[in-house]
């Protein structure tokens, strides 16, 4: 299962200070709101496609039981770091959104951070629902984001370069509009030049419109309860470049 995050998850979570916090701190009121406005019993939850594992581990402190999965093996391990000395149990699996299988069913599935948008293609998007529809409790609840077409369109389109002072990172980002696909080549320089010193990896997303994703939520019998665009940095001149999504099996 080949995800492009091999190198990443070494500078992930230093990465993701860069947008103010890490994506997790950003989510969680949002995420915590919505889990009081529908009433969602705090009890079991998946989150998917975890990355290292912060968010699941936030659950986990907050009195939920929590699964995470991720498809890449570094980030699986960071995942795993993040347990020791804590007293705080998540089982973390290194399983494929598109075909994953939990041992019994939640009734809460979370993924954030754009994850869907790494599925390349509507039949794997079309997989995962299924995958998560099945994993569900009767009326469970799935909340994830997605990237929009203003995401695509501005960051995408463009190279940025993040300097940090353990590693300097840049991502040649490039978008096809008529394919609604994305690619980032991703250039990773240590500065102690310790060990590998510079790595390189590709990551891909796809874009998928409102109408193609309700579409397939529909196909695999989940109904929609609540859909708006968002800007989860601090940066608001970039709009509102994600899409949050709250249905209900
Ligand atoms: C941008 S990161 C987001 C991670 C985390 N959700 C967060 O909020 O920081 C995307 C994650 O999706 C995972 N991923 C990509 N394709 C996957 C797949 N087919 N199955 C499971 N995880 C996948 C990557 O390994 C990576 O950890």
């Amino acid at each position: 299962m080949p995800t492009g995050y091999t190198a990443l998850p070494k500078v992930y979570d230093r990465w993701q200070q860069t947008y103010g916090k890490d994506f997790s701190s950003l989510i969680l009121p949002r995420l915590l709101l919505a889990i009081r406005h529908y009433r969602i019993p705090k009890s079991t939850m998946l989150d998917l496609a975890c990355g290292t594992g912060t968010l699941a581990v936030m659950m986990a402190k907050r009195g939920w039981k929590v699964w995470g999965i991720d498809a890449s093996e570094g980030m699986v391990a960071e995942s795993v770091k993040k347990l020791v000395g804590s007293d705080k149990v998540v089982k973390f699996l290194h399983q494929d959104m598109r075909q994953f299988i939990l041992p019994s069913q939640v009734i809460l599935t979370t993924c954030f951070f754009d994850s869907l948008n790494h599925l390349l293609t509507k039949k794997d998007l079309l997989r995962t629902f299924r995958a998560v529809h099945k994993a569900l409790l009767p009326h469970g609840y799935f909340i994830f984001d997605v990237s929009n077409e203003l995401c695509y369109k501005s960051l995408w389109m463009r190279t940025e370069t993040i300097d940090h002072k353990d590693f300097t990172l840049v991502l040649k980002n490039n978008y096809n509009p008529n394919s609604h696909l994305g690619r980032s080549d991703v250039e990773l320089s240590f500065s102690n030049g310790s060990f590998n010193n510079q790595c390189t990896e590709t990551v891909y997303e796809r874009y998928f419109d409102n109408e193609e994703i309700n579409e397939l939520l529909h196909k695999v019998g989940f109904h929609l309860l609540q859909r708006d665009d968002f800007n989860f940095t601090r940066m608001q001149k970039v709009g509102k470049i994600k899409t949050w999504w709250v249905v209900q099996k």
